[in-house]
Order: structure tokens, then sequence, then C-alpha cells
């Protein structure tokens, strides 16, 4: 544990932040959702920070009130991952590509281009899409389950067999003798599934770091644990306290040796929402003046998580002591509990929630100490391997977290000083791969 250090990515959604307002901040460009540069800006400030990814979710589709919260997606991930890339040197890129919807030789094909582009950084977030508006864009209803990780299997072996059909030394490049390659070191793959099918081979070279690393993103379902298990090097995760990850965790390793991988193949890496502000008031007043009307929706809420009676008129005063003895933790959602810590320390339901207990992920809000201190707890704890941030506002939530809370991870000796090499691979701590894995069958 005393070498091990921590992961850290960076999700891109949209060009703003976390925050259903982020756009309309007044430091923000409201066009940076098509403004490629200001993702490069991000991308850069995250690269100073020594981040090993950036992750970008995909859901190809207009979702959620597009009407007053922006679009939760960036527009296309590859073509932006491919400018990004031409501007960074050293940060990786997990973009999500779906196994369900793409076709395996469109996958092998872009992902190992932006492998090459990069020098070898690029990462697949594989997943198998059940999200019914994604669907429908592509002309399907969302299929069983069961299909779906059917199909998932047969596409990443074929994409990783296709990665692997140009063979290292196939490129011979000899302009004295004319042979440019040697023929037989670009073969047919020649699979044949149930779903998908693919002749090969791939005319593109190894790269940098061989091949993208796969990840996988969801939560624990046996078929998503057999799939990370047997080809996933990285494993995106929803998870809200440091009890659930360490279990989570230890699953989805077990899933890798069931497999007959090592479990440290697989790296675990929980999300977590920051605001970086000098206190923790001025980091709930950002939030609260950039969510929108989502916390006074969620009000109400509230009340019934902790199992009370809230009355609107007292939202901006804490709970009374005969409430706080009255409350308690629904069993159902784990987001409950650490809502009830905080209700504990004193704050008001209104800052309850500003403090982002009910949100997506757990959130952090203050100076950087307080950021620090949980990602060494969940760290050490052994419920990570690492984490995706996911700042409030790009603009400058980005560079906060860079300085704020960069330098105190890097003292407590718990994040590497500077990258540990030039390829994802290399800075993920993740083993080389050259197409299929000779131990999964
Ligand atoms: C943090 C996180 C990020 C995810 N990102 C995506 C994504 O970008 N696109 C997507 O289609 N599914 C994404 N998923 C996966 C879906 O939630 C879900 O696992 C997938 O659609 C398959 O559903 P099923 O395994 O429940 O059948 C993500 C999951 C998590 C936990």
């Amino acid at each position: 544990m005393a070498d091990k250090k921590m992961i850290l990515g960076m999700t891109l959604t949209s060009g703003y932040g976390n925050l259903a307002g982020s756009w309309r901040a007044p430091h923000v460009d409201p066009s940076n959702y098509a403004n490629v540069e200001a993702n490069i800006r991000y991308a850069q400030a995250a690269e100073r920070g020594g981040f090993a990814f950036l992750f970008t979710p995909d859901f190809p589709a207009v979702r959620g009130d597009v009407e007053t919260q922006a679009i939760l997606n960036i527009m296309d991930p590859m073509m932006q991952l491919a400018a990004i890339s031409q501007a960074t040197s050293r940060i990786g890129f997990v973009a999500t590509g779906s196994t369900t919807f793409q076709e395996p030789f469109n996958t092998a094909r872009q992902f190992k281009t932006l492998d090459i582009m990069s020098h070898g950084r690029a990462g697949w977030n594989a997943v198998t899409t059940s999200d019914p508006a994604v669907a429908a864009n592509y002309g399907q209803p969302v299929a069983d389950r069961t299909v779906r990780y059917q199909r998932a299997h047969e596409a990443i072996q074929i994409v990783e067999a296709l990665w692997g059909s140009w063979e290292a030394d196939a490129w011979l490049k000899d302009q004295t003798s004319g042979r440019f390659l040697d023929a037989s070191k670009l073969r047919p793959i020649n699979l044949q599934g149930e779903h998908v099918a693919s002749r090969g081979p791939l005319a593109i070279p190894p790269s940098e770091q061989g091949q993208p690393v796969i990840f996988t993103s969801g939560g624990p379902s046996p078929h998503l644990l057999e799939l990370a298990g047997r080809y996933c090097s990285g494993f995106i995760a929803e998870v809200w306290t440091i009890e659930e990850a360490r279990a989570q965790r230890e699953t989805v390793r077990q899933a890798a040796q069931q497999a007959g991988r090592d479990p440290d193949d697989i790296k675990y890496i929980a999300g977590l929402m920051t605001t970086v502000a000098p206190t923790v008031r001025e980091g709930l007043d950002r939030r609260l003046s950039l969510s929108g009307d989502i916390v006074e929706a969620r009000l109400p809420h509230l009340g019934a998580l902790l199992g009370l009676d809230i009355d609107p008129t007292r939202y901006d005063e804490p709970l009374t002591p005969d409430q706080l003895a009255a409350a308690h933790a629904s069993p159902m959602d784990p987001r409950s509990g650490i809502a009830l810590d905080v209700a504990r320390q004193g704050w008001s339901p209104r800052d309850v929630l500003a403090h982002g207990t009910i949100d997506y992920h757990p959130t952090t809000v203050g100076p950087g100490q307080v950021h620090a201190d949980h990602l060494q707890e969940w760290f050490e704890a052994g419920a990570v391997d690492g984490f995706w941030i996911s700042p409030d506002v790009y603009e400058d939530g980005v560079d906060a977290f860079v300085d704020e809370v960069v330098p105190i991870l890097r003292a407590r000796g718990i994040y590497p000083t500077d990258y540990p090499g030039t390829t994802l691979r290399e800075n993920l701590g993740v083993k080389p791969q050259y197409g299929l894995d000779p131990r999964i069958s």
C-alpha cells in the first residue's frame, strides 16, 4: 500500500460542469457546448495536475431538461478527443463506445486510430447501452440484457482480435528492398458470432501502448461482472460509501480472478463531484447559485429520506434536536446516511442538499483539504484504486482542483508527482496486451 499511488481521471460532459446551471455562470461562455477549444483548455488543466485520463460518457440522444440545463454529452467524443489529443501529451482518453449500436469493426478502427494519434493514450469504455432514447436513434428497441451482453462478448473479442491482426513486426517499411509490409503478418481474423462478425484484418499498426485499454462502467450485475472480469482493465463505478465501494471493488477483482486473470489487472475507479472553494460556506453558496431549481425540487425528498416531515418554512434552519433524534437513514438509499451525517453537523435542509448529498455521486465541497481527506480515506481503506472527478464548473473548477487538492495529495505521498510513463497503460499501471488476452479462451 505504501508505494501504491492513486489514479485520477476527469469526466468530460457538456462544456460546462456537473451543476445544472454551470452553463449560466457569469464566467462561463454559454457557447462552450460547441467549442472544442474550451474542452482543450480543461484537458490541459487536468494534464497539469497529472490526471491519468479524461472519461467521456456517451449517451447519443437528447435527454433530460435541455430547455434549462444544457446538453449532458459532448458532441462526438471520438472527434473531440482526436482534437484534444493533438493539444496534450500525457493525459489519456477513456471514451465510451457502445457494444450494442456500433459495429465492432468501426469501434476497432476508431479507437486504434485515436491510440496511434495520441501516441498510446486511448481507452475504450465498453458499454451495452440500455437507454431507450439512444436505442431509438439507431432505430431499435432496447434488447434484453442477455442479448446485449452476448453481443458485447462477441464485440469485444472481435475488436481485440482486429487490434492484434496487424502483428507487431509486420511493418517492414524497407525502402531499399521495396517491402512495405510482411503480408503474412497482417491476417484475417474470421470471427463469426451470433450477433456480429468480422473478417479483418484491420490495417492499423500497434500504438506505443500496443492497443487501447478496455474499461467498462455500471452497476455490478452478474452480466457486467463477467464482462469486466474477462476483458476490462478499468471499472468506472457509481458508489456512495466506503463500505459499498470496498465490497464492489472486491467483487470486480474476484470476477477478474475467476476469468483466470490477476485481480490487480482491473482498476476500480469511483466517482466524486467537487466544488473547490475557500470555505465550505462559499462552496455551498456557489452550488446554490448554480443548481437551478434542483435543490428546491429535492427538498421534500430529503424529508422522506430521513423519515421526517420538514416544514417548508424551515428549510433554511438547522433541524431541531427533536428532529435529529427522530431522524433515521433509509436502509434503501445509501445517500440518506450521508445526508443525515451532514444534517447532524448543524446544516439546514437546503445546505444539506447543497452538499450534494443526494446527487448522482458523492460530493465534496470546500477548501482543498476537504477533498484530499475524502480521497485519502477511501483510497487507504482499500475501497478504490482511483477516482473519476467531476468538477462543478470546468472553467475554474479544474484549475482549482489542480492548484488546491493535487499538491496536498502529493505532499501526503499518495499521488504521483509526475506521470509514471507516456502511455495510458503505463499511467494506470496496466500490463501490456496485444490482440486477444491468451488467458481468456
Ligand atoms: C458512472 C457510470 C457511467 C456510465 N456511462 C455510460 C455511458 O456513457 N453510456 C452508456 O450507454 N452507459 C453508461 N453506463 C452504463 C449504464 O449505466 C448501464 O450499465 C448500461 O447501459 C447497461 O445496462 P445494464 O447492465 O443494467 O443492462 C454508465 C454507468 C456508470 C455507473
